[in-house]
């Protein structure tokens, strides 16, 4: 029988991490004209990491681009995140294949295990749960990638399995059936 644990009420406003915002007016002094908004926030969050309300006002304040500008790019490019993401970053496919082939048990068995909503990152930063859509290998449905790696025929058991694997330190070499590189 699996184990039953409650998932916390974990926000984003909640993780404890506090961006630098010295580094952001750094990175904006230092981008040429060149280097355009686009390029701007991708420099700012690979640095800071994410890109959350204070360092969008910041960057408003320092160019002179709307914020509203800014968060439309940053709600329009999926490489663009307003929280931060954990060492692990769990996706899990929702797409139609996956759906049927019940994706929605694997993300509940993910929620419940590692202790995180889907969209969210555990306030220690161990890991993030983020639901996806098709990532082209539905005839393995359903299927979920840790970092590079892809795994699918899923099970909620085996997922559990994966999950304390990784809260346990043991990296995301986890035991699967290992579908591609991602
Ligand atoms: S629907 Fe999940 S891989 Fe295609």
């Amino acid at each position: 029988m699996s184990r039953r644990v409650p998932v916390r009420s974990a926000t984003p406003s909640a993780v404890p991490v506090a961006p630098d915002l010295g580094r952001v007016r750094a990175l904006v002094r230092e981008s040429g004209p060149d280097t355009g908004l686009i390029g701007l926030l991708q420099r700012v969050q690979d640095e800071v990491g994410f890109l959350p309300e204070p360092v969008v006002e910041e960057i408003a304040a320092l160019t002179g681009v709307p914020a509203s500008r800014i968060y439309g790019i940053i709600t329009f490019y999926a490489q663009f995140t307003t929280v931060p993401k954990g060492r692990h970053h769990v996706c899990v496919c929702h797409g139609t294949a996956c759906h049927v082939a019940g994706a929605p048990l694997i993300t509940a068995a993910l929620e419940e295990e590692l202790e995180v909503r889907a969209g969210e990152t555990r306030p220690d930063l161990a890991v993030s749960l983020e639901v996806v859509s098709c990532m082209g290998a539905c005839s393995q449905a359903p299927v979920m990638r840790i970092g590079d790696r892809t795994y699918g025929n899923l099970t909620p058991d085996g997922v559990r399995a994966i999950a304390r694997r990784l809260l346990d330190g043991g990296g995301d070499g986890v035991p699967g059936e290992e579908v591609g590189d991602g």
